[in-house]
């Protein structure tokens, strides 16, 4: 199947995950208990891991062969023959927030080129649903980036996300030049900014994972948005579940540069 085709599969993966999701968030007592701790302090909840199970079984039934990309199984062949895809997904983006019943989260699905490494920069098509307001954002990657001119007039409104024990200080000297958000989902609010409802995210924590962002990036760049790291380069991290990116997603490289100029 090749990448046109690759869109149309991801929508039916996701039409039927999100039907099968949200019964089982429905019904589920306890869902939102703690099963395990990571060493890194975060929570692994009950709803994450039968999240993966309902995805992969999704993903099998649907019959085509990939390689599936988790948070918390990693990556396994679902299906048999060859591969025809990675798969990489956040079966739920926003864990905090459903935990604590605050209505902003989702999930998150990426498709790649199956090659014998791959990063993010091989992936193609993502699909972000955010399952309280029942929006579906899709996108393809544009082959070359566009990175348009948005002209922001005021203060840029964005989710900079700097919490946490390893953040270099400079980064709090961008709080009182900006309207600060973080509403707890990055995939969602990586398309909140395809959208032009915000105008950046930034997470300098370095604690991002590959299977956070997968998602959202097609959306972004159809949109003529663009993601870099903090030096402006182009995100390349494996596709796999290890916290170690920082990286700014902004609706335009002009809006990026004029953020990167505020530290
Ligand atoms: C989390 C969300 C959140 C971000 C965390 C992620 P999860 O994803 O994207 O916005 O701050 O770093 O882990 O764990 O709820 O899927
Ligand atoms: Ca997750």
């Amino acid at each position: 199947m090749g990448r046109t085709r690759g869109l149309a599969y991801l929508r039916d993966v996701g039409r039927r995950y999100a039907r099968r999701l949200k019964a089982a968030i429905r019904e589920g007592e306890g869902l939102r208990g703690v099963r395990r701790i990571t060493r890194g302090g975060n929570v692994v909840a009950e709803v994450d891991l039968v999240a993966e199970g309902i995805l992969e079984d999704t993903v099998r039934e649907r019959g085509v062969p990939v390689i599936l990309v988790t948070e918390d199984r990693g990556a396994r062949k679902v299906g048999a023959g060859s591969p025809e895809y990675v798969l990489v997904a956040d079966p739920l983006d926003g864990t905090t927030n459903f935990r604590r019943g605050i209505p902003f989260f989702g999930f998150s699905l990426a498709l790649a080129k199956p090659t014998e490494r791959p990063t993010l920069s091989d992936v193609f098509a993502g699909l972000v649903m955010d399952l309280c307001h029942d929006e579906l954002f899709t996108g393809r990657r544009p082959r070359a980036g566009t990175g348009g001119h948005v002209a922001v007039p005021g203060k840029l409104v964005v989710s900079l996300y700097a919490y946490g024990a390893r953040v270099d200080p400079r980064y709090f000297r961008l709080y009182p030049h900006l309207i600060v958000r973080g509403m707890g989902s990055l995939a969602l609010e990586i398309c909140y900014v395809a959208r032009g409802r915000i105008d950046a995210v930034m997470d300098v924590r370095g604690i991002a994972r590959a299977v956070d962002v997968a998602g959202a990036i097609p959306v972004l760049e159809e949109a003529g948005g663009v993601i870099t790291d903090l030096d402006g380069k182009g995100l390349d991290a494996e596709l796999d579940a290890v916290p170690r990116i920082s990286f700014v997603a902004a609706r335009s490289d002009a809006v990026r540069r004029r953020l990167m100029r505020l530290i």
